[in-house]
């Protein structure tokens, strides 16, 4: 078969690695050919492709970022999108696509695939955020970067006698928030799942300065709601998928904690650093893992499936189920942080 993959929405590490793998076992066990179609949907749109190889591939696994580029590009909302889609992949003979990303990308995958473009899907995003599977490649990295971000800024929060508030990345979820949050022993830590109660949050803080320890860790959830306020925006653009850039919540709190309790306040947004670099071992070996159950789902015909990890297992879900809705924190994590908490 003549298969063709593509990266699309945010970069996350462990995209080389699934491309990787699927090449591989594409070329070692099924002889097929591949391309690789650059800066997502929008490389399709412009026939704009690399070959891929085992040289070509050779070593990417360990590499963070695509090789493919990526964009955020919906086919959906373009005129003749879907036209000019079937039209590339038939020019360059295409039996089947595979499309690596997260909601979004994926709600285009879907819509190729009940338009007849034989096509599967693999679940990417550092957020965690994506329906009927245990963990997306590049959260385990996100989380990584973030609780070594969270250990370095504690000692210069303790050294000056501050409160640093930490913002991290995740949208409308709250993973990597609580994740990186718990595992860097952060003295607060807010998800976007739950409201901001501020008198809380202070308490919280004022009970360290209370208790001998002078200064105070708090991680917040770029998607986190600010009370009369609500989400923050970095600016008024949103992508061509309707999302706001959010962006701001940290400063935002940082001021209103230092209102409230006369601490002094700074805060850090970790933005991109959080995707960036090279994956972890288990994002190295997740993102293999998908590559080769991907492949496999190729020659299985499996299309408008989704490679999913449960449990141990590597399997598969309909599109249509894995973007029916995003998959949020509930109340099993929300007690692992209360539990964790100081009792004020
Ligand atoms: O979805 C992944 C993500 O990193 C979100 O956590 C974040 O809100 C968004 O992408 C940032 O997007 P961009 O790279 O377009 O600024």
């Amino acid at each position: 078969m003549r298969v063709a993959l593509l990266t699309g929405g945010g970069d996350c590490p462990g995209l080389n690695a699934v491309i990787y793998a699927a090449v591989r076992k594409g070329i070692q066990t099924y002889g097929d050919e591949f391309i690789g179609f650059l800066n997502g949907w929008r490389g399709v749109l412009d026939n704009n492709w690399i070959p891929l190889t085992l040289d070509s591939t050779d070593g990417i696994q360990l590499k963070g970022g695509t090789i493919l580029h990526s964009s955020r590009t919906n086919v959906k909302k373009i005129p003749g999108g879907i036209e000019k889609v079937q039209e590339v992949l038939k020019t360059n003979n295409i039996d089947a696509l595979i499309a690596l990303g997260g909601d979004d990308t994926q709600s285009v995958t879907l819509f190729l695939s009940e338009h007849g473009v034989p096509s599967v899907g693999v679940p990417k995003t550092i957020d965690n955020d994506i329906n009927g599977t245990d963990t997306t490649f590049g959260f385990d990295t996100a989380v990584s970067i973030a609780t070594e971000a969270i250990d370095r800024i504690r000692t210069t929060a303790d050294s000056h006698n501050r409160v640093i508030v930490v913002e991290v990345m995740g949208r409308d979820a709250g993973w990597i928030a609580y994740a990186s949050g718990i595992a860097g022993g952060a003295h607060v830590v807010l998800v976007p799942e739950k409201d901001i109660d501020i008198e809380h949050v202070c308490a919280l803080l004022k009970y360290n300065y209370d208790h001998g320890k002078h200064y105070g860790v708090v991680v917040v959830a770029e998607g986190c709601h600010l009370p009369k306020v609500g989400q923050i925006m970095g600016d008024a653009k949103t992508d061509s998928f309707g999302h706001a850039r959010l962006s701001g919540i940290g400063e935002a709190l940082a001021k209103l904690i230092e209102e409230k309790t006369g601490f002094e306040t700074r805060s850090v947004n970790l933005g991109h650093t959080q995707r960036g670099g090279v994956p972890t071992a288990f994002d190295r070996l997740l993102g293999q893992r998908y590559g080769l159950h991907a492949i496999d789902m190729v020659h299985d015909k499996k299309w408008g499936r989704i490679a999913v990890l449960k449990g141990l297992d590597v399997t598969d879900i309909t599109i249509k189920e894995a973007i029916a809705s995003n998959r949020r924190l509930d109340e099993r994590f929300f007690n692992v942080i209360k539990d964790l908490e100081a009792k004020v």
